[in-house]
């Protein structure tokens, strides 16, 4: 019997050759967290280099992601009020709306995705309307107002939604509304198969949307279940979602591999807070090669089918990419 394998690693260049996945800047969407006020960039103690800014720092940020080489950021909304229905995301004049049509005045190339969702806006802290008597969230009112939700957003001039609030029937709800309102070309990147996780916490803290009471198991999935976890995001294909999502992505490289089997359209992974933090507080305490775990962890998400990865490292990778240092 004769060897192969080995043969095809030894010389560099053949082993680079014969290299199969790629980390490219173009794969990456650059998450940034927008707080109604002036003169705010606050770094979080769970994340460091993550930020909370305003919109008058906000030019400078997309300056500095441009240099970097990335073209895409993903927007979240800290308001100045909170209510029970998170008005300020149904308001043309809203924290997101406004930060769109900034970032599109100084910067209309920068590809801006904005998350659709609630919990950032009410004051309960869940991702829609309340539904008191079943201690969650009332799914078909949620609908009614995340289409208005979307209006603003594409009024604002947003180039894609991504809802994340995993209500039942969302997409084609969004598919119709924008139909309806002459936005057929703006496509819905959905949050398809987003699981109940325990790696959500720091984005709590820097989204300030951690609910005041109960947990989000009723609207979010089991992490025990893989064939539920295709059912819903099949579920989101056929209601005419344009590009599909696993979420959060390290844990569960298996659901992204099997979903990426199950489906032809495009898939995206949210590398959460959670995994942003651990490898921060490992570098920290001096137990890892930061770099190198982060650009193998990054080339894990490529291999097990990701097209796009969502990221608060894509700064990092970027620079690393680039050559430069970190
Ligand atoms: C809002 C939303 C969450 C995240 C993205 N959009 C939080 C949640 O569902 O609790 C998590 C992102 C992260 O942890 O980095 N629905
Ligand atoms: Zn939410």
């Amino acid at each position: 019997m004769f060897k192969r394998f080995r043969r095809n690693r030894i010389n560099p260049v053949l082993r680079d050759m014969l290299q199969e996945t790629h980390v490219r800047k173009e794969d990456f969407i650059y998450p940034l967290f927008i707080k109604a006020g002036v003169n705010i960039k606050e770094e979080i103690s769970s994340m460091p280099g993550v930020f909370q800014i305003s919109l008058d720092k906000l030019e400078d940020e997309i300056n500095d992601i441009k240099r970097l080489g990335l073209k895409s950021i993903i927007l979240f909304g800290i308001p100045k009020v909170k209510d029970s229905v998170g008005s300020d995301a149904l308001c043309e004049h809203g924290i997101i709306a406004e930060a769109v049509r900034k970032i599109k005045s100084f910067a209309p190339d920068i590809f801006v995705v904005t998350d659709l969702c609630f919990c950032e806006y009410t004051d309960h802290g869940h991702c829609g309307i309340l539904d008191i008597k079943n201690q969650t969230v009332d799914n078909d009112k949620t609908l009614e107002i995340s289409a208005k939700q979307a209006l603003v957003h594409a009024k604002a001039g947003v180039d894609m939604i991504a809802p994340s609030g995993m209500m039942d029937g969302v997409i084609e709800t969004l598919r119709e509304a924008l139909d309806a309102n002459g936005y057929e070309n703006l496509p819905i990147m959905s949050y398809s198969t987003k699981f109940a996780s325990a790696y959500y916490g720091p984005f709590r803290d820097v989204a300030e949307s951690a609910p005041s009471f109960g947990d989000r198991k009723s609207y979010q999935m089991n992490p025990a279940n893989l064939r539920e976890a295709i059912a819903e995001s099949i579920e989101d294909e056929m209601q005419g979602a344009d590009i599909l999502m696993v979420k959060p992505a390290l844990a569960y490289l298996d659901v992204i591999r099997k979903i990426k089997d199950t489906t032809s359209l495009p898939m995206a992974v949210y590398n959460v807070s959670g995994e942003y933090a651990m490898l921060k507080a490992a570098a920290k305490a001096g137990v890892i090669d930061y770099e190198r775990i982060l650009m193998e962890t990054m080339i894990a998400f490529k291999r097990a089918g990701a097209d796009i990865i969502i990221s608060y490292h894509a700064k990092e990778v970027a620079k690393l990419l680039n050559g430069e240092s970190l």
